[in-house]
């Protein structure tokens, strides 16, 4: 069975009590999909005790509309998690994770705020700061994160590091609908049309010989395009299609020789 927190103190009682025993965690936002339960699956089987927060972190949003919109599914999301075998669901209020508003945050250096930092600013400042805020009031030997964010993954992962925080820092595969189109919440938001066109997005990012090469063909698709780059072996992109804002990663494809 699993039990629900919404209130921090109720939380902070049970973890004392699940001292000694191995905790891994999984961060989110709700709206809940197969992306999402990968990663609680990889925690089940990795410790004795399944956290998941579901949090809509207003901090992380530079558009306000974008929070507005953002898909929420608590009924549908608190049933997934209980069939994943989640032991405890800690969905907090925004006064009791921000008592006194956004007072204090996180801030990466300003060489950091590259890709998703240059293009939504504040988000990387948002997301450090609540998922510090979350992996303190855990305090789990795990966390999982995923490589859909990828950028979102290695930032937490090196504030672990460089603040010695007790919690390693998971990442796991993005998983995919079989058209290629990766999990997101946002794909909610996507009419069927745009959701099938949406599945390019990943094949150019995967086929084009370079970032050029793949921001031409995606904006001759109909895409508008924010970022097409390369870094940490990866080609990372955010586009936009239909008003909704998505970003995938790919591993840098090879360049293979034309076959004779
Ligand atoms: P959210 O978008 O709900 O994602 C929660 C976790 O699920 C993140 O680690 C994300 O990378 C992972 N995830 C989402 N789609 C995935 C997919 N298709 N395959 C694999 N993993 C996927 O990311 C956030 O929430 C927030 O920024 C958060 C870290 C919770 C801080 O507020």
């Amino acid at each position: 069975m699993s039990q629900v927190w919404n209130a921090i103190a109720d939380w902070q009682n049970r973890r004392r009590m699940l001292a000694g025993r191995s905790i891994g965690f999984v961060p989110t936002m709700g709206a809940l999909h197969r992306g999402h339960a990968s990663l609680v699956e990889r925690c089940r089987g990795e410790n004795e005790i399944v956290a998941v927060s579901i949090f809509v972190n207003p901090s992380q949003f530079n558009d306000p509309k974008d929070l507005d919109q953002y898909p929420r599914t608590l009924d549908r999301d608190l049933r997934l998690l209980e069939s994943l075998g989640a032991d405890e669901i800690i969905v907090p209020s925004v006064t009791e994770l921000y008592p006194n508003g956004y007072t204090f945050r996180m801030e990466p250096d300003s060489n950091e705020l590259v890709l998703e930092g240059a293009h939504r600013p504040g988000f990387l400042q948002g997301v450090l700061t609540i998922v510090l805020k979350l992996l303190n009031l855990v305090r789990a030997d795990r966390a999982y994160f995923g490589e859909k964010d990828y950028q979102q993954m290695k930032v937490v992962a090196d504030m672990a590091r460089e603040f010695f925080l007790p919690t390693q820092i998971v990442p796991c595969p993005t998983v995919r609908e079989q058209s290629g189109l990766a999990m997101s919440s946002r794909n909610l938001r996507l009419s069927p049309e745009a959701r099938h066109r949406a599945s390019h997005l990943f094949r150019v990012l995967s086929k084009a010989a370079n970032p050029t090469e793949a921001r031409a063909t995606l904006e001759a698709e109909g895409f508008l395009v924010e970022y097409v780059e390369e870094r940490w072996d990866r080609r990372l992109a955010a586009v936009f299609l239909d008003g909704v804002r998505l970003i995938d990663n790919v591993p840098i494809p090879e360049n293979k020789p034309p076959s004779s």
